[in-house]
């Protein structure tokens, strides 16, 4: 039977006598060995040696070349070139390299279609590319295009996005139901699933009409999982489900934290893993090890509230409304941070690990105090005092993580990332010790479906699937993938 599989260095000699046998000018063997560390290298064999290789070789972040797929002569039209160009393909896939292209002598009519049975099309010539005997080379190029519909219902926000490879967003429509929630100082979990159902079929409508994409162009459909308020993603959950049913597509579960750092991949379209990423919301706060885009783990997060939760508080008790978040950015902007000395708690043992309860009662404190003594105090000051000492949770955690785990490109994601004072912070830090940072504009930064749908496509690529029984999930770990979550039960 033959199998084929990823090479090891025990195959070289194989191979170097089928380059031989059927590529002029061959490659040595050595300049095989070193194209080990640069490509995917499969060969399909019998038991009784190697019968034919393929060589795929990343060029960019979504593009690669299929260098050489050749078989040796005694085993033609055994399917084994067939058989090596599935296994490329599916290594580009999974690695979400959507652009696969190659080169290939004009004359050899039976390589072209083989090529274009596996969907590759002529995209150029380049003549007289080859030599012995002199030839031009017909170029040829298989691209995977991905459309997601994807749907975030985890709080107060329904969005509906379409999106093409994970990169490119096609439309979106949010719905903020966030005035809805401000007369109750937060949001009303009956109230914001009511309203998810309310809205979501019109928005999906809206956002499919605005891409100019028909629901039977859909690919599959992405939704948010997990975590967040139970009724308001099952209304997300269910609408997903019943879409996924009704066109016979997949439906891939994405958990929402996984998203905000996929906010990044739309944000600078050149980014990869590995890279360090801070997620800073209403909900969550964490410190990301991104190791791939599907291979995430928390090497810190808070203790108890999260930094927006912080903010929030102590804008309701500021008088600054709901969610107070930019409200007391902007009001912090004319205070003097050093007039209020706030707590910057450090965790033991755990020096990325982060708490804010501390922060916060302490703000809600002094608010209460001035105001059972009827004393004035500067509002703006104590605004600006606690995004200080955020800032200062939050920045030297980032570098010091990010110098410990090696990593050149540090992102941040989340509704707290749109504070000015962080954000101004960052790059400060960035620039002196050399990081590149990436932060996505302010419409990436708080919830959104386009990082659903960026988020979507990897899972997707990486083979992520939920069933009909897919459910929702308050908490999750961002580091488990959806498969493990079901294998140890998290999933039921
Ligand atoms: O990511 P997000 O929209 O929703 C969650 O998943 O939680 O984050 C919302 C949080 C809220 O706590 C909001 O007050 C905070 O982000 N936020 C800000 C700013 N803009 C939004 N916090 C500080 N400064 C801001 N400019």
């Amino acid at each position: 039977m033959i199998e084929v599989s990823r090479a090891t260095v025990d195959a070289l000699p194989g191979i170097a006598e089928i380059e031989r046998a059927s590529i002029t000018p061959p490659w040595s063997q050595s300049a095989l060995a070193d194209e080990f560390l640069r490509s995917f290298i499969a060969v399909a064999s019998d038991g009784g040696g190697v019968l034919g290789f393929c060589v795929l070789r990343r060029v960019s972040v979504d593009e690669a070349e299929l260098f050489r797929i050749a078989v040796c002569p005694a085993a033609r039209r055994r399917g084994v070139g067939d058989m090596l160009m599935q296994a490329a393909l599916k290594f580009a896939c999974k690695n979400a390299l959507t652009t696969v292209y190659l080169e290939v002598r004009e004359s050899n009519a039976a390589a072209i279609s083989l090529y274009e049975k596996h969907g590759f099309a002529k995209t150029g010539l380049r003549k007289n590319y080859y030599d012995d005997p002199a030839e031009g080379a017909v170029i040829m190029t298989r691209r995977t295009f991905v459309t997601i519909l994807a749907i975030e219902t985890s709080c107060d926000e329904t969005a509906v996005a379409v999106t093409k490879n994970g990169r490119e967003v096609l439309a979106e429509e949010i719905f903020s139901q966030a005035d809805k929630h401000a007369l109750y100082g937060g949001v009303v979990p009956e109230i914001a699933s009511r309203n998810h159902a309310a809205v979501i079929g019109r928005l999906t409508e809206s956002a499919l009409q605005k891409a100019g994409v028909a629901k039977n162009e859909l690919d599959a459909v992405a939704v948010t999982y997990a975590p967040g308020l139970i009724g308001a993603l099952l209304v997300g959950v269910n609408f997903a489900k019943g879409l996924a049913l009704a066109l016979g597509i997949p439906l891939v579960p994405v958990h929402h934290i996984r998203g905000h750092i996929a906010a990044n991949y739309i944000a600078d379209r050149d980014l990869e893993p590995p890279f360090l990423c801070l997620i800073a919301s209403g909900g969550n706060t964490l410190i990301a090890d991104v190791r791939g885009y599907t291979d995430i783990s928390i090497i810190g997060k808070t203790r108890d509230d999260a930094a927006g939760e912080c903010f929030d508080k102590a804008a309701r008790v500021l008088g600054l409304g709901y969610p107070g978040g930019a409200a007391l950015d902007k009001l912090a902007q004319s205070g003097d941070e050093t007039l209020f000395n706030l707590p910057r708690p450090v965790i033991d043992g755990a020096p990325y690990d982060m708490s804010f309860s501390g922060l916060k009662t302490a703000v809600v404190n002094i608010v209460h105090n001035a105001e059972q003594r009827g004393g004035e105090f500067c509002k703006a000051s104590l605004a600006a005092s606690l995004t200080a000492a955020v800032s200062d949770i939050l920045v030297p955690r980032v570098m010091a993580a990010a110098a410990e785990f090696c990593h050149d490109k540090i992102a941040i994601a989340g509704g707290v990332a749109a504070n000015s004072r962080i954000r101004a912070e960052f790059v400060r830090a960035a620039e002196a010790e050399g990081k590149t940072l990436i932060i996505p504009p302010l419409e990436l930064c708080g919830d959104n479906a386009a990082m659903i749908g960026a988020q979507g496509f990897y899972e997707y690529l990486a083979g992520t699937r939920a069933g009909m029984d897919l459910n929702a999930y308050a908490t999750m770990d961002a580091d488990l993938t959806y498969e493990a979550a079901a294998g140890n039960g998290r999933i039921v």
